[in-house]
């Protein structure tokens, strides 16, 4: 059995003091109650310290929602991998879909950034998934393809070992249209089994594979319960502490 791991992707949300509140509501939440699934928040950087501190005595990791692909220099407005490291992140988010169509990251950068991240021991959640006019046009297992091989291009599977993968189809984000558990399902299967080609079928069995789009409190377990979606990546319910936790309640 896979391990379920949710992720809260807070997106340009919060200040130091929604920081706070936020991380305390949760683990007020979380206390007492057996969750078996891994948690992750993802908090912007200037926030990422702060939530280091408040998660020290707690299982939930902490995440940033970006990297760049240089250790240090002359990047005006840029973080690099040890700046994450040294503020207490263990994962970061790469690829998320408004990285690449907000601010043009490229399937190129993106495979530097996870290189990067995997070379400095920081786990990538990487982001792939199909624009609303992709699917229409019936072509959505090739973006995925695509996306996923230039993104996964010049890495071995032993340097993948802690990657986690997120199938985020862009019309389901923060549009409140989740794709349908069928519709997730189709796909994740799809990703698995081009892991299993282009690296082996065991590794295909273990590595985690999260949806993301629109995933609610009301919707979480049904999605949750498909053989091949191991996990969640959240925007908009992470924000407030009480649907978070109902989520990683029905993992
Ligand atoms: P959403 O965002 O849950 O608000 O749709 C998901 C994401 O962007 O990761």
């Amino acid at each position: 059995m896979r391990r379920k791991v949710i992720a809260g992707n807070w997106k340009m949300n919060n200040d130091l003091n929604g920081t706070v509140s936020l991380i305390s509501e949760m683990k007020k939440e979380m206390q007492g109650k057996n969750l078996p699934a891994e948690v992750i928040v993802c908090p912007p950087f200037t926030n990422l310290e702060t939530a280091s501190a408040l998660l020290k005595d707690s299982s939930i990791k902490l995440g940033a929602q970006n990297i760049y692909f240089e250790e240090s220099g002359a990047f005006t407005g840029e973080i690099s991998p040890d700046m994450l490291k040294s503020a207490g992140c263990e994962f970061v988010i790469i690829g998320h879909s408004e990285r690449r169509t907000i601010f043009g990251e490229t399937d190129l950068s993106i495979n530097k950034k996870i290189k990067t991240a995997i070379r400095h021991g920081l786990k990538p959640i990487f982001c792939i998934g199909e624009t609303l006019e992709e699917r229409e046009k019936g072509v959505t297992f090739n973006v995925i393809e695509s996306q996923l091989r230039k993104g996964l291009e010049g890495i071995t599977e032993t340097e993948l070992q802690n990657l986690i993968l997120a199938y985020e189809p862009v019309w389901a984000i923060g549009t409140g249209k989740n794709a349908t558990p069928e519709q997730a399902q189709e796909v994740h299967k799809f990703i698995r089994t081009l892991i299993s080609k282009l690296f082996s079928a065991n590794f295909s069995h273990q590595i985690v594979i999260q949806y993301g789009g629109s995933v609610k409190a009301e919707n979480a377990k049904e999605l949750l319960s498909q053989p091949d979606i191991d996990g969640a990546l959240v925007g908009g319910a992470c924000l407030k502490a009480d649907s978070f936790v109902k989520i990683i309640e029905a993992a």
